[in-house]
């Protein structure tokens, strides 16, 4: 959506702080032995609480209320029987509606004790996220999101997964303008209006390009395998650049 006024300002910060405040209190309650399926009962609670709809299963029929990927599944994870353990990788994305407003934010969070090298991944999957942030601005282009992202990545050494973008949400989980790379990209000439609402999303990773679709119809793989993070917000773009919603509070 394009924001017009401070009403619908409003309402897209009051979901955006929702879907923030559910995802950071379900990082909170996550511990090792736990099945997803208990983590997204915690999600789905915090939401019913608050009055809020979860998105995936609103638009999508999502069988959960909140996506959770562990270690290989990069996105989309189902929750279910998997026991989170020590050591584990988990992207925790929770997106989700009220009073005809979506916001959709997400983070992979770490379980005790993590290899350095994964500490490493995060904190760099965090600072993509936020270079990719730092390019948006009114009348400024689309692809420099990507762009910008991808000359960070290179620099330190990781791949970005390819056929998973950011996009336009607001009124809907996905909408107008479309997707919009993480990724370097040449021929989109597209520009970022004033006002639009979207998501900033980079999977980064120390080896895989792809996500590739698994058995169950939604979760997504790395291909190749490797470890992959994502953090994700989303924003308006203004005349002084972003406007991150998705903050708690
Ligand atoms: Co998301
Ligand atoms: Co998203």
């Amino acid at each position: 959506m394009t924001i017009t006024n401070q009403d619908e300002l409003d309402g897209l910060k009051e979901i955006g702080r929702i879907v923030a405040n559910t995802m950071r209190d379900m990082a909170k309650a996550m511990e090792p032995g736990m099945t997803t399926r208990e983590l997204d009962e915690i999600g789905r609670a915090l939401l019913e609480r608050e009055g809020a709809v979860s998105a995936p299963q609103s638009s999508y029929d999502f069988p959960g209320a909140t996506c959770i990927s562990v270690n290989e599944e990069i996105a989309h994870g189902i929750p279910g029987g998997r026991v989170i353990g020590a050591g584990d990788l988990v992207n925790i994305d929770v997106s989700a509606s009220k009073n005809g407003y979506f916001a959709d934010t997400g983070a992979t969070y770490r379980v005790a004790p993590v290899l350095p090298s994964l500490d490493r991944l995060c904190r760099d999957g965090k600072r993509a996220t936020q270079i990719g942030i730092a390019q948006v601005s009114s009348n400024k282009p689309l692809a420099g999101i990507g762009n910008a992202i991808g000359r960070f990545a290179e620099k330190r050494g990781y791949t970005l997964i390819r056929n998973l973008a950011s996009h336009g949400v607001g009124r809907s989980l996905h909408e107008y303008p479309g997707e919009i790379a993480t990724w370097p990209t040449r021929h989109d000439k597209r520009r970022i209006n004033k006002g639009l609402v979207l998501t900033v999303e980079p999977f980064l990773s120390t080896g895989g390009h792809w996500a590739a679709d698994g058995d169950d119809g939604w979760t997504l793989y790395s291909d190749p395998r490797a470890p992959v993070v994502q953090y994700e917000h989303t924003v308006v773009a203004t005349d002084r650049g972003a406007l991150v919603v998705t903050l708690p509070g």
